[in-house]
């Protein structure tokens, strides 16, 4: 107890209020952590031995003029907002848990009765804010040294703490990820125990705890981690069957699962966007479900890009992830994610560098990083030829693009203009001649001009026994 710690100033308002209400209060949990890991948090958790809402009343006052405050009168807490901040209060409680929910019988407690109801030693130190000790450690579970050590621990026995909770499972994992840390063996045993328990949590929870492990720098940590607890079994069936590598006639294939995991942290090296994180933990989905054995060329796993992609919503669903444009986006690029490298191992022409252009548009960049991230051959000169291509394909793709401006392109011939010239109504034909001529113009057989498309609208319409309207 003999550091003191350096608390931002905003703490001392509140300080101050609590002195005039003669309350005891301490900044507790993560920012604790945070500050002794140097690591950057703008939330500030405080918790009260009083009425936590009024102490945040007043604080909000003390803080400034027009300071927010929210209290929630339900859970006795109160939340500020600053432009910097975001604080909440939060009454010393004392919890039981009902073991089918995860909402406690709470009561008033004393610090220690709340820093014993936290999920591990690393996020129950407290900092003192009053007057005799400010700035003072208060840690009953060794949590420094754990941090020290890197370990995460639970306060408690951790089949209570876990049982108590079961989404910490999945924080203990996240942690471990984020913080590259090391669950202690005794509670790492109690997760494999109870991992059943996790069904008790909401999607929604899970899925941010594993948004959080895709954020890490090395995310591998906690899908592996996650694998081998058998939580990854219960939460996301598909990725843990990646996991394994069958042998017939003497010939194996890859373990699908840590390929996955060695591409999704060579994606984390290059992109902090998410959903190419999740692009790359889902590019090889469909790997087990197309996987055959061909005696003459061995392992297959023809179209798993196309069924891949058509198993993303339905993963997003079960996920509770967002059915929106960043699905499809995630969706686009396991369908695209052999595109750049097919081309690298072929001729790269013009007209396919067009077509992946045109598929891709503007995602045609991650395209390339989920691409180079896929390359994982421990074999040096097959990495180079890779490298090599990759770095064609990707002047080629500059020049095309300067040349064509194929990535928001859309074909000069509109279908309302089909439409017209023959006077048809939407339908099948009009499919047919509008894909003719964009098809044409990928392939390079007539330029990416009004007039040559018009003439090649006419020729395909004439195919098909249509002739001009007459005006
Ligand atoms: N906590 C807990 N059990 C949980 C969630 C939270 O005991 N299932 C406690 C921990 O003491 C934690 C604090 O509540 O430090 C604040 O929780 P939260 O803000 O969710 O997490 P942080 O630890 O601050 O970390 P992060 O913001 O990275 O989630």
């Amino acid at each position: 107890m003999s550091r003191n710690f350096q608390l931002p100033e905003v703490i001392k308002p509140i300080a101050k209020v609590c002195q005039e209400h003669h309350v005891d209060a301490y900044v507790i949990g993560g920012f604790v952590r945070d500050l002794i890991l140097n690591r950057k948090s703008k939330d500030l958790d405080i918790v009260v031995l009083g009425d936590a809402a009024k102490i945040a009343t007043a604080a909000a006052k003390a803080i400034g003029p027009n300071v927010p405050v929210t209290v929630f009168k339900n859970f006795g807490t109160a939340m500020i907002k600053t432009d910097e901040w975001e604080i909440e209060f939060v009454g010393a409680r004392k919890e039981s848990y009902n073991p089918d929910s995860r909402k406690p019988t709470v009561s008033t407690g004393t610090l220690e009765d709340d820093q014993n109801r936290r999920d591990f030693t690393i996020n129950a130190l407290a900092i003192s804010i009053n007057e005799n000790n400010y700035g003072a450690l208060l840690d009953p579970f060794q949590g420094l040294t754990d941090l020290e050590h890197k370990i995460i621990r639970t306060p408690l026995e951790p089949e209570i703490t876990y049982s108590d909770d079961p989404l910490r499972m999945m924080r203990a994992i996240r942690f471990a990820a984020q913080l590259g840390f090391t669950i202690e063996k005794e509670s790492f045993d109690a997760i494999v125990a109870q991992r059943d328990r996790i069904k008790i949590i909401s999607m929604e929870r899970v899925a941010e705890e594993l948004n959080k492990m895709l954020m890490s720098a090395k995310p591998s940590i906690g899908f592996d981690l996650l694998f081998k607890s058998g939580l990854l079994k219960i939460i996301f069936p598909a990725l843990h069957n990646l996991h394994g590598v069958d042998t017939i006639n003497g010939k194996s294939h890859k373990d699908n699962f840590y390929h996955t995991l060695e591409v999704l942290d060579n994606i984390c090296a290059t992109t902090d966007n998410l959903w190419l994180r999740w692009a790359a933990l889902l590019h090889d989905i469909a790997k087990p479900p197309t996987k055959r054995f061909d005696p003459e060329h061995g392992w297959t796993f023809h179209g798993h890009e196309d069924k891949g992609s058509r198993m993303v919503p339905g993963i997003f669903r079960d996920l509770k992830l967002p059915m929106n444009e960043k699905m499809k986006y995630v969706q686009k690029l396991v369908l695209l994610h052999l595109r750049p490298i097919v081309l690298a191992k072929s001729e790269v022409t013009d007209s396919a560098v067009r077509r992946l252009l045109f598929e891709a548009g503007d995602d045609i960049d991650d395209l390339m990083l989920l691409c180079s991230a896929d390359v994982t051959t421990k074999n040096e000169f097959k990495q180079k030829k890779y490298k090599a291509n990759f770095e064609l394909v990707k002047q080629k793709l500059i020049e095309v693009e300067e040349k064509d401006s194929i990535r928001n392109w859309q074909p000069p011939i509109t279908g309302e203009h089909i439409m017209e010239t023959f006077n048809l109504s939407p339908g099948r034909e009009v499919g047919i001649i509008k894909n003719a001529i964009r098809e044409a113009i990928l392939d390079g057989d007539i330029p990416n001009e009004f007039e040559p498309a018009l003439q090649y609208m006419l020729l395909k319409a004439n195919e098909l026994g249509l002739t001009p309207a007459k005006k």
